[in-house]
C-alpha cells in the first residue's frame, strides 16, 4: 500500500488544470447501456473508479475502449444482466447500473452495495421508484433482482434528495411507457450533466437541475460523443489549499458556477477569489477567519468537501461550527486531525473546531476518499513531516494529486 509524505509549510504557487468530474464520468458512461453503437466520452479523469465501472460494463457485454482521457463504450453486445458481488463491493455507485439494465434487458441482478466508512449509505428510494415504475424488486442473498416487462411512467417523490437515487430513476424512464415526475430530485451539476447526455441521447427531460423532473418516455435512444464537466470537488480542495497555506494557487479547466457555496464562505475566511470564465485565482490571506458551515444537498455547501474545510477551520482564528447532515459518519477524519494539533470536539453530527496556531506533522492514516484529501491538505499545512498510509482512498478520486501539489511548490512524494 503506498504512502505520500509531505514537508509542510511550503507556499503554492502557480497553476494546476482541473480534471474530469468523477462523479459525472460514472452515470454518464453507465448511460451507454441504453443505446446501441459507439459512444465517445472525452475528458474522462484516469482514477480507480473509473477502472472499475468500466470492467463492469465489460463484464455485462458492453465493448470499450479506452485512450488517455477519452473512453469508448458500444452496449450493443448487451447481454449480461447481473453485476456481481467482487465487482460491486469495490464501488458502490455499481448500483447505476440497475436502472439502465432492467430498461434494457427487462431484468437485472445486481450485488446489494454494502455499507461504507461514512454511513450505512441504503438504496431503499432506488428500488422503491423502480417498484413505483412496474418493477418486481426481491433481495436475496445479498443481490437484488428487479424485472419488468415494460416500465411504466410513475410520480416518484424522494423522501429524502439522493444524487444516484435520482440518476438511477432517470436512466430506467427515458424508456418507460409514458411520462415520470421525479419530486425532490437532485440537482447536484452531475445530476444536470446526465440529464443533458440523455436528452442529447433523444431522451425528454424537462426541469432537471430543479426539485421536479418530467421525463417522457422514448422507444429508443442514440449514441453520443460528450465531454465530461470539470471536478468540483478537486477544484474546491485546491482552493481550500490555496487558503491553507497562504498561497496563490490559479485553478484552470474548473467550473466556477458549480461551487457558489464553497466560493461564498473561502471569502468569509478571508481568502481572495477572482473568478474567471473557467478558471479562478484563488489567494489565501494572513489571518484565516472562522466560518461555520451545515453541509446540505446542491446548491448547499458540499458534503463532499467538509473534511477540506474542517482543516483549514483548524488553524483559523477562532471557533467554527462544522454540521454534517448528509452522512451519518463522516467525521472519520477528526481522530487523525487531532493527532496532528487540532483541537476538534464532536457531538453528533456537529464538530466544534477551536483554531491552533498550527497543525505538526504525523504519521496518518486515510479511511475514505475525501478524509484522505483533508490529511494531505493538513500535511500541506503542518509544521514538519506527515505521512499519509492507505492513500488507494485517495487514488479513487484524485489523479496524480501528488504531481498537481508538487507541481505548485509542494515538498510531496509517493512511497511504494
Ligand atoms: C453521491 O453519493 C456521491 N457519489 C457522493 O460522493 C456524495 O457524497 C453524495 O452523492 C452526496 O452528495 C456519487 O455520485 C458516485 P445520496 P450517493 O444517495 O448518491 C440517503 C465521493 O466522495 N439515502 O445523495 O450514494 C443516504 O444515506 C462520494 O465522491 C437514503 O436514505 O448519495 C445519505 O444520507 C462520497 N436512501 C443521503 O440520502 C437511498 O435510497 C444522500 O445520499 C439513497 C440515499
Amino acid at each position: 500500500m503506498d504512502t505520500i509524505v509531505i514537508e509542510g509549510q511550503h507556499d503554492l504557487k502557480g497553476s494546476v488544470h482541473i480534471g474530469g468530474a468523477k462523479n459525472a464520468a460514472l452515470p454518464i458512461l453507465v448511460s451507454s447501456l441504453l443505446s446501441d453503437g459507439w459512444n465517445t466520452y472525452t475528458n474522462v479523469p484516469d482514477l480507480k473508479d473509473i477502472q472499475s465501472i468500466i470492467a463492469l460494463l465489460n463484464q455485462l457485454g458492453a465493448q470499450t475502449e479506452v485512450e488517455q482521457d477519452c473512453v469508448g463504450i458500444n452496449a450493443s453486445g448487451l447481454n449480461v444482466f447481473e453485476a456481481p458481488y467482487d465487482l460491486v463491493r469495490k464501488m458502490r455507485a455499481s448500483i447505476l447500473v440497475l436502472g439502465p439494465l432492467v430498461a434494457r434487458l427487462k431484468k437485472a441482478r445486481v450485488s446489494l452495495p454494502g455499507g461504507c466508512a461514512i454511513g450505512a449509505r441504503p438504496i431503499n428510494l432506488h428500488l422503491k421508484g423502480l417498484k413505483q415504475l412496474g418493477a418486481t424488486i426481491e433481495l436475496e442473498h445479498g443481490y437484488v433482482e428487479a424485472s419488468a416487462d415494460r416500465l411504466r411512467g410513475a410520480d416518484i417523490y424522494f423522501d429524502v434528495v439522493s444524487v444516484t437515487g435520482t440518476e438511477n430513476l432517470m436512466m430506467a424512464a427515458v424508456l418507460a411507457d409514458g411520462v415520470t415526475v421525479l419530486r425532490n430530485a437532485a440537482r447536484e451539476p452531475e445530476v444536470v450533466a446526465l440529464a443533458e447526455v440523455l436528452t442529447q441521447m433523444g431522451a425528454q427531460i424537462e426541469g432537471a437541475g430543479t426539485a421536479v423532473m418530467t421525463i417522457k418516455g422514448v422507444s429508443s435512444l442514440s449514441p453520443v460523443t460528450v465531454k465530461i464537466i470539470p471536478d468540483r470537488i478537486e477544484t474546491g480542495t485546491f482552493m481550500v489549499a490555496a487558503a491553507l497555506t497562504g498561497g496563490d494557487i490559479t485553478i484552470l479547466d474548473c467550473e466556477p458556477e458549480h461551487l457558489g457555496a464553497v466560493v461564498h464562505k473561502l471569502q468569509s475566511t478571508g481568502t481572495t477569489i477572482d473568478i474567471q470564465d473557467q478558471s479562478m485565482r484563488v489567494r489565501g490571506s494572513g489571518e484565516i477567519k472562522s466560518v461555520d458551515i451545515k453541509t446540505l444537498a446542491y446548491p448547499g455547501f458540499p458534503t463532499d468537501m467538509q473534511a477540506q474545510f474542517m482543516v483549514l477551520m483548524s488553524i483559523a482564528s477562532g471557533t467554527s461550527v462544522i454540521s454534517e447532515t448528509i452522512f451519518e459518519n463522516r467525521f472519520i477524519h477528526v481522530s487523525e486531525l487531532r493527532r496532528m494539533g487540532a483541537d476538534i470536539t464532536v457531538s453528533g453530527n456537529t464538530a466544534t473546531v477551536r483554531g491552533v496556531g498550527k497543525l505538526s506533522g504525523a504519521p496518518v492514516m486515510a479511511t475514505d476518499l475525501r478524509a484522505s484529501a483533508s490529511l494531505i491538505l493538513a500535511g500541506l499545512a503542518a509544521e514538519g513531516t506527515t505521512a499519509v498510509s492507505r492513500v488507494y482512498h485517495l487514488d479513487r478520486g484524485y489523479e496524480k494529486i501528488e504531481d498537481k501539489f508538487s507541481h505548485l511548490g509542494a515538498a510531496i512524494k509517493r512511497v511504494k
